[in-house]
């Protein structure tokens, strides 16, 4: 039967029930009217439904929400009031960072996460494998960033977008 969830939604608080297959993706969208995370696969391959979980980005898709109990979610809604998250929307629109925007919301959460990891230095992992100190490098933002598709191909100006934050 149904669960009772706690979510705290781009600050607002909600109390649901929900049944336990429901992912976070569809409890945002369907139940909470969030739709500016998106849909692609429905199966954790594509990115398009990436959202922030207690500041972790996480494919909504494969995360059932009765497991965010008690967590914070952050989606593209809260993004323009979001520090980062409006610097990296204005750098998307002054680098063509997309072309039909489908996966755009998506991008932008994981990007957020991303350069959050980095504002204190290189997370342990990324230095192990990758260029070291020093600027971000377009190999590592593509590294970084190869969990969010874009059937588009928009995926230079996304890179210029980064780097213009990063
Ligand atoms: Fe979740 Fe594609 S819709 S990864």
């Amino acid at each position: 039967g149904p669960i009772p969830v706690h979510l705290d939604v781009n600050g607002q608080a909600h109390d649901l029930s929900l049944d336990p297959r429901t992912s976070l993706l569809d409890c945002l969208r369907e139940r909470l009217g969030l739709t500016g995370t998106k849909k692609g696969c429905d199966q954790g391959a594509c990115g398009a439904c990436t959202v922030l979980l207690d500041g972790e980005r996480v494919n909504s898709c494969l995360t059932p929400a009765v497991q965010c109990d008690g967590m914070e979610v952050v989606t593209i809604e809260a993004m323009a009031s979001h520090e980062l998250g409006a610097r990296v929307q204005n750098a998307f629109l002054a680098r063509d960072g997309f072309q039909c925007g489908y996966c755009t919301s998506g991008q932008i959460c994981s990007i957020v996460a991303m350069l959050d990891e980095y504002r204190d230095g290189r997370p342990s992992a990324v230095t192990q494998d990758l260029a070291g100190p020093g600027p971000l490098t377009d190999a590592e933002i593509r590294e970084r960033m190869a969990g969010n598709l874009c059937r588009c191909g928009a995926y230079n100006g996304i890179v210029a977008a980064i780097r213009d934050v990063a």
